[in-house]
């Protein structure tokens, strides 16, 4: 089947039949995932087949950290605050799951950051993960910190 590539969400959007496995997950789309990103708490990107019928999505928002909360490597020179992105969300229905949208979902949300990045300040990303789900993210580069159900990934930044 033909999926769209990661877009912003939009109204035409077809988000009542997705289905994670998560309920939470399930319900933030069709409840908030547009909402949120009208007012800029979020911005949500939607994988859709040609019929608009969302099958997965990820949702960023900007961040800080504090400086002692990055890996000692990097803490040198850093601001106290330091500007992250956070990746809040990323999930795919189960009828497209183990086909790689997930980890093309990751890589493109990790590009966009990067492109961020070149615009205005950002130095990693942070994830908020489910429990057990950190094995899924660390494939990827993403490390401890110490905050809990949270992992880090420095970014490349383009400077
Ligand atoms: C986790 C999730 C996003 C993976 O999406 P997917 O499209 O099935 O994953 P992919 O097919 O792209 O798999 C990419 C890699 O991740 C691995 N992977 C997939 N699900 C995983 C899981 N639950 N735990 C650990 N690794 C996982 C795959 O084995 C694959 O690695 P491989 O290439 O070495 O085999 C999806 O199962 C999902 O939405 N789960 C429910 C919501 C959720 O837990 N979201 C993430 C949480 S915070």
């Amino acid at each position: 089947m033909e999926l769209n590539s990661p877009t912003a969400i939009n109204k035409e959007h077809v988000t009542n039949n997705f289905d994670c496995g998560v309920p939470s997950l399930n319900s933030w789309l069709l409840k908030k995932a547009l909402r949120n990103s009208s007012k800029g708490f979020t911005q949500t990107f939607v994988v859709s087949t040609n019929n608009n019928t969302v099958v997965g999505y990820y949702s960023t928002a900007m961040g800080t950290i504090k400086r002692q909360n990055i890996p000692k490597t990097l803490q040198r020179n850093a601001p106290n605050e330091i500007p992250i992105a956070i990746l809040c969300r990323l999930a795919v229905d189960i009828n497209h799951s183990g086909k790689g949208l997930g980890e093309a979902m990751l890589v493109n949300a990790i590009e966009r950051i990067e492109n961020v990045s070149a615009q205005i300040g950002c130095a990693a990303i942070l994830v908020h993960y489910l429990d057990g789900m950190d094995k899924f993210y660390r494939q990827y580069g993403f490390i401890d910190i110490g905050i809990e159900n949270t992992l880090f990934l420095q970014i490349n930044n383009a400077n």
